[in-house]
């Protein structure tokens, strides 16, 4: 295994950049999602995009997850052949090449897969059908978010009808992801429009069922939006991908989750009493949202700049890291970070311990 050697050293002697996973914290979030949902009687379904790693996919099935969420084909295969076998490829999978992927897949592993298009229904079946699978299918409602799914409600049942119909596939329920709400920072305001998301996706649940369609599962919600969803009459599962690692977006949201993830960097330059150039830049961490934040000096170091390969950092309130300092960065954005790396090095209490292959990360 690569950097075998490293387990059982401090952290801080990994080379760096590093991406680190402080196990405890993680383990405590999974069982705070876990706890959370077992309470309010909804299934957890989390979104492996996040980690892309199976090792972190059979510790969520092993605490109570009914299957996992993927966001490409590729980590899906990469999760099945893992030996996850109930997988809901969570976008529209479209075009010759993509769907035989899909339906050969579907012979070995329960695959669900989300549709907002009949002529990809028929698609999805002709393919089902001539590699003898079954396709597990829900329909996409827009919920508010822009992104996929059907505009209409009356478009969602003609949908569902077909896909009824339609061989090699079996119809399951309605999917709709609230993504325009995970970061209102405003909790009152987070919960009104996440309530009428949630809303709209149980209306076009209850016109499927009154269709006569058999609707079992309603699915939705991220990690801004899993309680607000969950305490939702009619929501029967959840799919938060981010709440297992956090980020400086989501930390901005108090919600009851750790800090998990981190991306270790070393000081490797003082050239002013105000500046500390470190080893990490666009290469190792996303900035998608806004720049990394450090790990406990929050107020005394602001990164203002990310080059490929550096972070220039400046300091105040008399912090003084010397050349070779270790400094544990915050992603604003944990999924889009992990991307970047092979290998997750996991901690117990500052000791290496494991390091898990992210294995779909090219997927
Ligand atoms: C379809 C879908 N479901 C759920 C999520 C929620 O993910 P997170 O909890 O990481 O915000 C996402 C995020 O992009 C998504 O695209």
């Amino acid at each position: 295994m690569i950097g075998h050697y490293l387990i059982g050293l401090p952290v801080e002697q990994l080379p760096t950049p590093a991406l680190v996973l402080d196990y405890e914290a993680f383990m405590a979030n999974i069982a705070t999602m876990g706890d959370y949902l077992a309470k309010a009687k909804v299934n957890i379904r989390p979104h492996a995009k996040t980690h892309k790693t199976p090792a972190i996919g059979h510790i969520q099935m092993n605490a109570g997850a009914i299957g996992l969420c993927c966001a490409t084909i590729g980590e899906a295969e990469v999760m099945v052949y893992a030996g996850i076998g109930n997988i809901l490829v969570a976008t529209e999978v479209v075009g010759a090449a993509a769907i035989r992927r899909l339906a050969c897949l579907a012979r070995h592993a329960r695959i669900m897969v989300v549709v907002d298009d009949p002529a990809n229904a028929r698609d999805l079946s002709a393919a089902a059908t001539q590699y003898g699978a079954t396709l597990h299918v829900l329909v996409d409602l827009d919920v508010g978010q822009g992104r996929c799914g059907l505009r209409s409600i009356d478009r969602l049942v003609d949908l569902g009808k077909l896909v009824d119909k339609l061989p090699g596939l079996e119809f399951r329920g309605a999917f709709g992801y609230e993504g325009h709400v995970q970061f209102i920072p405003d909790r009152a305001e987070r919960t009104k429009q996440g309530q009428a998301a949630n809303a709209l996706l149980v209306q076009g649940a209850k016109a499927l069922a009154a269709a006569g369609l058999p609707v079992d599962i309603v699915s939705g919600a991220g990690t801004g939006t899993y309680d607000i969803a969950a305490a939702f009459p009619g929501i029967t599962e959840i799919q938060a991908g981010s709440y297992i690692f956090m980020d400086g977006t989501y930390q901005k949201l108090g919600l009851p989750f750790k800090q998990a993830l981190t991306v270790l960097a070393t000081v490797v330059s003082r050239p002013t009493d105000d500046l500390a150039i470190c080893d990490v830049g666009l290469k190792g961490i996303s900035p998608e949202r806004f720049n990394p934040s450090v790990q406990g000096h929050e107020n005394a170091i602001e990164v203002q700049k990310l080059s490929e390969e550096h972070a220039n950092a400046r300091l105040s309130g008399g912090l003084d890291p010397r050349p070779g300092d270790k400094l544990h960065f915050i992603p604003s954005h944990c999924c889009t970070t992990v991307n970047l790396y092979d290998n997750l090095f996991v901690t117990r209490g500052g000791i290496v311990e494991a390091i898990w292959p992210i294995a779909a990360r090219r997927a």
